[in-house]
């Protein structure tokens, strides 16, 4: 039997565990926390497929490929949006209770969509709704559940014709000891890596521990640089996301003089993808002094804001806004990692065993800005994908194959492993990285930015990983300097990823390239 170890309890992860499960594995889950913790949990907007009359997967695929910055991969872009409404209908199944209108499911539109295609559930709890359905699903399967584990690294030794493979995990308990775990396939289903920064709307468990274990045993990675800034996280502590679908709902976004400014900046204005939009509150924010830009909602009414954001009305209040009467203070926060393990379109790693799925993977369908909603999309198709490969394997894994869905090679040495003599080096301090990075690898990004960045981060050590702190910073170091290195290495901006001192490649300033039959959609 295919003994599979499952790593995150996200939508990734659980879908991965049920459905390897499903087909005759012999599946364990770990997860950092309880099960339930993750970034799916904090999901708002929704998932976003082609399920409505009105709408296709080609039409998907264009505005995908849209927002992409024309860096997304076709092929991955076109499996994510075929797949896409099977995998919605298989959560139907598994009892999440998408909400619904008078004519069946309802649906909201986001930023970049050309169809209001984005189902929810409790209004703004789709993320919540669907990790409580898969943590019941995976609690009826034979499924071991080890929570409070924490990936240390991952067990590689040579494989078929002695190339590297992944046989297993170093994990570190809730009592601080490391157990080896071995399995035949390895599946990461870490998440994101929003803790990098400064501001962000991830929980704490977004330190990017899989992307840095998969680095750190050799495997390929890419797209670092692009990060993906909401661009309406709540500016009071935490920076709770206000989900797009707030915008999608008709809310516009004012300077503090009360002036709406997106019309000057975009034709879809406060729909424009989000990449535009972020940048354009961060730009109006430091053209006012720092001061956030205000959300105003007041036109949606009391009581419907109520009902379809119930989870966002209470957090807004509990901040002490009434967002029905005045326009509520919002900055950008850091959100999404676009780039992570390159994988295959069945989350094939490039080393023999191992699978990435969901935000911690790279499978090409973001390419330099994802398309709001389309995160759990992806979570789903390419997790049921790996499920599948993994049960029924081929020979060997198709090494190098993710390199043709790479839009910059990637990035696997230039970046500074830890020195024989790290004398010199301070330990991290993890505020003063989350710091660094947001003020030099954030919104705008220059080559004098990112080279001090670089110099910094060089005098820092990693800690040895001998608890959960330690093994977070450890990850975070590496993978500050990964990210440097990327934005670095690309020079023209692209998508969410802007140089100041090459803007040529930014949005507006050239069409992305749409495969011919995407034109007519
Ligand atoms: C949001 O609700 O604005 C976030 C949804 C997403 O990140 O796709």
């Amino acid at each position: 039997m295919t003994r599979v170890l499952v790593i995150g309890g996200g939508i990734a992860g659980l879908w991965a565990a049920v459905r390897s499960a499903d087909a005759g594995c012999s599946v364990e889950l770990v997860t950092k926390t309880e099960l339930a913790e993750s970034n799916t949990r904090y999901a708002q907007g929704g998932i976003a497929a082609a399920l409505f009359p009105d709408d296709s997967a080609a039409r998907h695929m264009a505005d995908t490929l849209g927002a992409g910055a024309g860096l997304a991969d076709l092929e991955a872009v076109r499996v994510l949006c075929d797949e896409g409404p099977a995998r919605v209908r298989d959560l139907i199944r598994f009892g999440v209770a998408f909400d619904r209108g008078d004519s069946g499911l309802s649906r909201g539109l986001e930023a970049a969509h050309s169809r209001a295609r984005i189902v929810h559930a409790g209004g703004d709890a789709t993320g919540a709704a669907i990790e409580a359905a898969l943590v019941g699903t995976v609690r009826r399967r034979a499924v071991r559940i080890d929570e409070r584990t924490m990936l240390v690294d991952l067990l590689v030794e040579p494989g078929h014709g002695g190339r590297p493979a992944v046989v297993g995990a170093r994990l570190l308990d809730g009592q601080g000891a490391i157990t080896l775990r071995r399995a035949d396939a390895v599946v990461l289903a870490t998440g994101g890596n929003g803790r990098l920064y400064r501001h962000t709307t991830n929980p704490d468990v977004a330190t990017g521990d899989g992307v840095a274990a998969a680095w750190r045993a050799g495997a390929a990675v890419a797209d670092l640089e692009f990060t993906q800034f909401h661009p309406t996280a709540l500016a009071a502590p935490g920076t709770p996301l206000i989900s797009e679908a707030v915008r999608g709902e008709g809310a516009v976004l004012r300077d503090v003089a009360g002036r709406r400014f997106m019309t000057e900046v975009h034709p879809d204005a406060e729909l424009a993808p989000r990449d535009v939009v972020a940048r354009a509150v961060w730009r109006r924010m430091a053209a006012q002094g720092g001061e956030p830009v205000r959300l105003d909602a007041t036109a949606l009414g009391e009581e419907f804001l109520a009902e379809r954001f119930p989870g966002l009305d209470r957090v807004v209040r509990d901040d002490g806004f009434d967002w029905s009467r005045e326009p509520v203070p919002v900055t950008p926060a850091a959100h999404y990692a676009m780039g992570g393990v390159a994988t295959d379109l069945d989350g094939r790693a490039s080393l023999a065993g191992l699978y990435a799925v969901g935000e911690c993977a790279r499978t090409g369908v973001h390419g330099a800005n994802r398309l709001a909603s389309n995160s759990l999309l992806e979570a789903a198709v390419f997790a049921e994908r790996a499920a599948r490969a993994i049960a029924s394997p081929v020979s060997s894994p198709v090494v190098g194959t993710h390199d043709r869905h790479t839009a910059q090679e990637p990035v696997r040495d230039g970046v500074s492993r830890p020195r024989a003599d790290d004398s010199s080096r301070v330990p991290v301090d993890r505020a003063a990285l989350q710091a660094l990075m947001w003020e030099h690898v954030g919104l705008e990004r220059d080559e004098q930015g990112l080279a001090e960045a670089s110099v910094r981060l060089d005098g820092w050590s990693a800690p040895a990983p001998v608890d959960r702190r330690s093994a977070e910073d450890r990850n975070l170091l590496d993978l500050a300097r990964l990210t440097v290195a990327a934005a670095l290495a690309r020079r023209a901006s692209a998508g969410a990823h802007f140089r100041t001192d090459d803007p040529s490649g930014a949005p507006g300033a050239a069409a992305p390239a749409l495969a011919p039959e995407l034109e007519a959609a």
